[in-house]
Order: C-alpha cells, then structure tokens, then sequence
C-alpha cells in the first residue's frame, strides 16, 4: 500500500528529476537566496529555456516568476551547486511571495482599538470647516515647484520647509501641537509632520498621511533633480487633502483623545523611503513617539477616473480598518466604493503595513482607469478632474470623519463629555447556578456613545464588547467550582466609566473529559452528563504515537494500523459525544458524534464510520452504525460529525473508525495498516 506515498506534491520535486512535471504550464513564484540568483539564470540560459523573470529583490531574497514546469530545473540546479533541498519557496501568487519578502507582521495593537461611529457631531462640524478653494490653493502651491524630487533638487526642499511654515500658521496658539521637519540622513529632501497631543490617550498615535514629492519618470534618473514635476494629483491632491483637514481641525479647536500625526512623506516614488524610515521609527522607540494604531494614507484624490467614488485597496492594508473606513465612507458622506488591490506596495500605507501596524487607503479610481499624467510633467492641476479641488475635498471628508471617529475627542463649541455612562448586568441572575459556557451580558447608555463594555470575572477583566447587545462567552471551566462574581464596566470615548455592583454565582462544573479504565481499556465518563470528550488522549495513533494507552478500544479488541507517521498518514485524534439540547444523556435523546481526524494529503482516499454500542460493558460488544463511511473534506486536521438516537442503557460508547480506503463499508474493524478506531464509554441516565 506504500505507492500512495509517491502522489506529486510540489515539495516532492526536490532532489528528484524533472520529469512530467515540466510538460504543466501553470504560472508560480518562487522566492529564492538571492546568492543562487545568477546561476538559476545561468542554467536556464544554458538549457536554452526561457529563462524565470525577476519580480522583486529586497533584503538578499529574490521573487522569480516562472511555469511550475520549470520548479524542476531550479530544484536540481539547488541540489547539484549548494546541495541543499529545496533552498526555495514556491507561491501561488505575486502578492504571496512577496508577503514572503517582508512578512506582514501580525498588528498587536489591533485589537486594542475599537471602531465606533460616535463623534458624529465633531464629524460633522469638520466638515463645515472644508474648503474646496483653500484645499485648490495648496495643491497650486505644491504643484507650482519645479519637482519635489527627493534628492539633489533645491525646490523639493522649499517645498517641505512651506508646508511646515503653512502648517505652522494653522497651529499657532496652540501649545498641544508641535509641527516639525522630519529629516533624512541619505538624501535631501525632509519630511513634514504635525502632531497634535492626545488628551485622553496621548501614547495612542494615528497618523494620517500622503508623500511629498513627485516624480519625472519620462527623464533619464540623472536628470530627475532638475526635471519639471508638478505631481498636482501624485501626490500634491493627498498632502493639500491632509493639510485641508489639519487647517479645519486647528481653526475649530478640535482637540483628538488620542495623539494624531499629519505626516508629508519625503521619497515615496523611489521606494517608499520616507515612509518606511518614519514607520521603522516609530516601531523602534513606542514609548517616546507613541504605538501608532491606525494609518491613513492619501495618495492620488483628485482625478475622478472612474463611476465609483472611492476605491479601497485591500492588500498591503488591515481588513477590519479598511471596514471602519468602508462604514465611515457609508455612514457619514455616501460615496460610491469598491475595492481594489495594487499587487505590490503601491503607497506609503505598505510600510506601516510591513511593520504591523494597521493602514488603509482610500484611492480615486479603479487601478485601470487612473490618472494617465503621473509620474510626467503633464501631472497638473488643470489635468486633474475640473481644473478645481472638488474630487480631493471628498477624501477630506473621509480624512475628517477618520480623524474624529478614530482619534476621537472634542470640539470647543460642542459640549464636552463630564457624563459617565450607565451599566447594568442583564445575565447570569444574581445567585445562579452556572456551568459550562456562560452568557454574561449587559445593558450600558451614554449621553455620547458608550464606547466598549468590559466584562470582569473576579475583578479581573476577561472579555470587551464594543458593540450592543453587550455580552461575553464565559467559559466558566477556568475556574474552580464555587462562588464567583462577575461585573460589567462600560466606558465612553471621553474616559468615563461606571462599573455594575458584582453579583455572585456559583459554579458547578462537572467534568465532561473521559478518564482511562483499565478494565474497558478506553476512556468513560462515569458520571452522566451532557458531553463527554476523549480530550487529547486519543490524538495519533497506536505505536505512530502519541496516542495514550492505545488502540483505546472496548476490552482492546480491532488494535491500530501502524504504518506511515503521525500526522502525515491517518489518525483518529479525539471522539466527543454531546445531547443536541444540552441536557444530560438519557435514553431518546438526540445526540452529536464528532471525530477530530488527521486526513491524508488525498483526503478522498480517506474514510471515516461512526457506531454505537447501548452495553458497552459486553464482553463481546455489539456496534451498531451511525449513517455510512464520511469523506473528509480537507487534508490534515478536520472534524467530522453525524447525530443518533440514544438508546436503553446505562453505559453505553461510540466508535468512531478512520481509515486509509476510498469506498464504504458496514465493517466496525477494517483491518489496514493506517486505520485507527477509537471508543468513547459514556453514562447514560434514566
Ligand atoms: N501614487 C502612486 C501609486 C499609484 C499609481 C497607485 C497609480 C495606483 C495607481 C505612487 O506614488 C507610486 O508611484 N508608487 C510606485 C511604487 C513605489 C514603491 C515606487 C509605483 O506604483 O510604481
Ligand atoms: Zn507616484
């Protein structure tokens, strides 16, 4: 039976032959050292094939786009010079393989941010602020240089330095705002950041950014710091948007809960540099310039290319941001949206991204219809929508409604919040009796907006809900059976709170795990209950390990196959019996079967039974099955289930058979070398 082994899998290519293999034409990306880059090419060359193109190269790893019949080549050529198998990845996707360059980093602090709509009227008050002819103004400005370029131009300087005095202007009179020149140590032209503290959560930092410069990309590089770029829509529209923002929030008083950073990137058209030194920054030293929870990234806002009004780019950025965005865009200004992914790092937003942080971008067209002049002398103003700034002044208001409902805060004109919410517990009932999972839910009210509910166990904090009906799934087998409180804490974005008086209940948590009996040779539950669960006692197989006490079967009767290796070849790895109502087992009753099963790489070659004994103390006990043979629906870890009815009897078991074999059968013991059988003995009630 050992020729099942030999099915192809891409990995199986290492250090074997190229053989049928090179007949497929299915495109893949591989990322490879890029020390081994020169002799791919060279051997390909030398085959007279056509040789992998170059996608990407950054941080001596190169991405490579080749046919997966060419994966052989490149697996021998690894073998042969650097003996090592394999020595590269393979990816279905650009966007994979790239992720493979720099790895997104999981967000820590996304959690930690709850996305409410509750500063409509600071939202609101903004957007009376926004000024199309102020946000046209800038845009003149910015685009009136001869370039922004990066490096070596004079005028790309004078760019940055009047936007900081401009910013400067909008900010005087205000202590809480700090508005600076970000420098770079590798080439000329500065970055710009304005920073307004927070006054509820200063350590909590959005930014809001577009880049500075711009680009001549129809000139050879060397002539590019003289080159005429006005880069009016890429990316003078995205810093006149954010400047626009900034000029209406210092004019109105506003003042964020959380710190908020306006940022002009210098060096985006020559890889994201400014970008990526700013956000590496802040990732390096958290406590001095804050832990960044959100990024907004404005680049190209005043060419309308397309129906749609806004298009949201879904890679290289954070899904549940881009949904608060999505909502944002919905709820307070009804623009027209879809989404759209550039397949690279297309804006300042991926180096956030790259370093965990969440980012999103809001874009002026679909990726097929966006501005034809960028990145040429021709990218002016008079060649954006309308000669005007009316495009750019709706992403203002997406920027506006970001800001407040993001950074929160106030507005001097508008009330300030002094009012603390109110809180009370809807559930579990003052002295219950609870056991497995527990509701704990709450009602809360704030003359604002409630911003999250906290659910406290004991004191301790053990679950948020940020949205109502507030509740939490307590799972009350983390603690120990008897008394216990439990209480709900609701908060508003202001910082104010109230905390429900805390109620007792009293835990009484019988174990639903099977425990070993040597004389049945398999795991009981002795006591009747609603569930019984094998735990991870059965998890592998027989002498493959690591399964306890196997073959953990009625007297040991039908031992485990032991071929193949844990968790490559079959294994029944847990068994789970449960009353479909949650009350305790009783003869009639509806009950849930569930396997946990390792399935082969070929999951249909695998095949799972269920049986039921009613007198599991037999001698010889008699399986009855449950429905016919289940196919697993993927490879590795997969649960499966089916539902009978409870007979007679006071202890009675299930089986559950795993197995190696691609056809049915009525059999409670097929014999094969990768079959595993586990039974689970339960109490049954009257
Ligand atoms: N604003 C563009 C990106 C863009 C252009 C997005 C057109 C969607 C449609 C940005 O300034 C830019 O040119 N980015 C570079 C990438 C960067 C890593 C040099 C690009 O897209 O080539
Ligand atoms: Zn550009």
């Amino acid at each position: 039976m050992r020729w099942k082994k030999l099915a192809p899998v891409v990995l199986s290519l290492c250090c074997v032959t190229a053989s049928a293999q090179e007949a497929r034409e299915r495109e893949v990306y591989i990322t490879i050292g890029s020390e081994a880059l020169d002799s791919v090419r060279t051997s390909f060359r030398a085959a007279g094939g056509t040789a992998p193109t170059l996608v990407r190269e950054a941080n001596g790893v190169s991405v490579l786009k080749m046919n997966e019949g060419q994966l052989g080549t490149v697996s021998q050529l690894m073998h042969d010079k650097y003996h090592r198998c394999a020595g590269f990845m393979t990816h279905d996707t650009q966007e994979a393989a790239l992720a493979a360059l720099a790895p997104a980093q999981p967000s820590l602090t996304q959690t930690l941010v709850s996305y409410t709509l509750d500063n409509a009227s600071v939202v609101n008050s903004l957007f009376a602020g926004l000024q199309e002819p102020s946000l046209r103004s800038t845009i003149t400005q910015l685009s009136s240089y001869t370039n922004r370029y990066y490096n070596g131009s004079t005028s790309s300087v004078q760019a940055s330095n009047w936007l900081r005095d401009t910013w400067l202007s909008y900010a005087a009179g205000r202590p809480d705002v700090t508005v600076a020149l970000y420098a770079h140590s590798s080439w000329s032209q500065p970055s710009v950041i304005a920073t307004i503290q927070g006054t509820v959560s200063p350590n909590e930092v959005v930014v809001i950014g577009g880049h500075l410069d711009s680009i001549n990309l129809d000139v050879p590089s060397s002539s590019r710091p003289s080159a005429t770029a006005p880069g009016a829509d890429d990316d003078a529209s995205g810093v006149a948007t954010l400047s626009e923002v900034f000029r209406v929030a210092m004019a109105q008083g506003y003042k964020p809960a959380r710190t908020v950073k306006f940022m002009a990137y210098a060096a985006e058209e020559v890889g994201l540099l400014g970008s990526q030194a700013i956000a590496q920054a802040h990732k390096a030293d958290p406590a001095t310039l804050g832990t960044v929870v959100g990024v907004l990234q404005l680049d190209m806002t005043n060419y309308r290319g397309s129906t749609v009004e806004v298009t949201l780019v879904t890679d290289n950025t954070n899904a549940a941001q881009n949904a608060f965005l999505g909502s944002l865009i919905d709820t307070y200004t009804g623009y027209t949206r879809s989404n759209i992914t550039c397949g690279y790092g297309c804006s300042d937003h991926a180096s956030w991204n790259a370093q965990g942080y969440p980012a999103s971008i809001p874009f002026e067209a679909l990726l097929s219809q966006d501005n034809p002049n960028i990145h040429t002398a021709n990218d002016t103003l008079a060649n954006s929508t309308g000669g005007n700034a009316a495009n750019a002044l709706k992403f203002a208001r997406i920027a506006a409604a970001y800001l407040a409902e993001l950074g929160k805060g106030t507005l001097p004109g508008l009330p300030s919040d002094t009012t603390d919410p109110t809180v009370s517990l809807t559930s579990p009932a003052s002295g219950a009796t609870v056991t497995g999972t527990v509701s704990i839910a709450a009602t809360a009210t704030d003359n604002v907006g409630v911003n999250k509910v906290e659910f406290l166990v004991d004191g301790a904090v053990k679950g948020t809900s940020f949205t109502s009906p507030y509740s939490f799934a307590w799972d009350s087998r983390t603690v120990a059976n008897g008394s216990h409180t439990v209480a709900a804490k609701a908060s508003d974005s202001a910082g104010n709170s109230a905390t429900t008086t805390a109620r007792t209940v009293t835990v009484t948590n019988v174990s639903t795990a099977g425990t070993y009996d040597s004389t049945l040779k398999t795991l009981r539950c002795s006591a009747v209950n609603a569930t019984c669960d094998s735990g991870t006692a059965f998890n592998g197989r027989g002498t493959r390990g690591p399964e306890l006490n196997y073959p953990n079967t009625l007297r040991g009767l039908c031992a485990d196959g032991s071929g193949g290796t844990y968790h490559n070849d079959e294994s029944l790895d847990g068994v789970k019996v449960s009353t479909v109502d949650g009350t305790p087992f009783a003869p009639g009753k509806q009950v849930k079967v569930e396997a946990t099963v390792w399935a082969y790489a070929s999951p249909s070659s695998d095949r799972l039974e269920f049986f039921y004994t009613a007198n599991a103390t037999a001698t010889t006990p008699v399986w009855t099955q449950i429905g016919t043979s289940i196919t697993p629906t993927a490879a590795g870890t997969v649960t499966l289930s089916a539902t009978y009815t409870l007979p007679a009897g006071a202890t009675q078991a299930v089986r559950a058979q795993f197995r190696y074999g691609s056809s049915s059968t009525t059999s409670a013991c097929v014999s094969n070398e990768y079959n595993d059988r586990d039974d689970l003995v339960f109490a049954v009630g009257p």
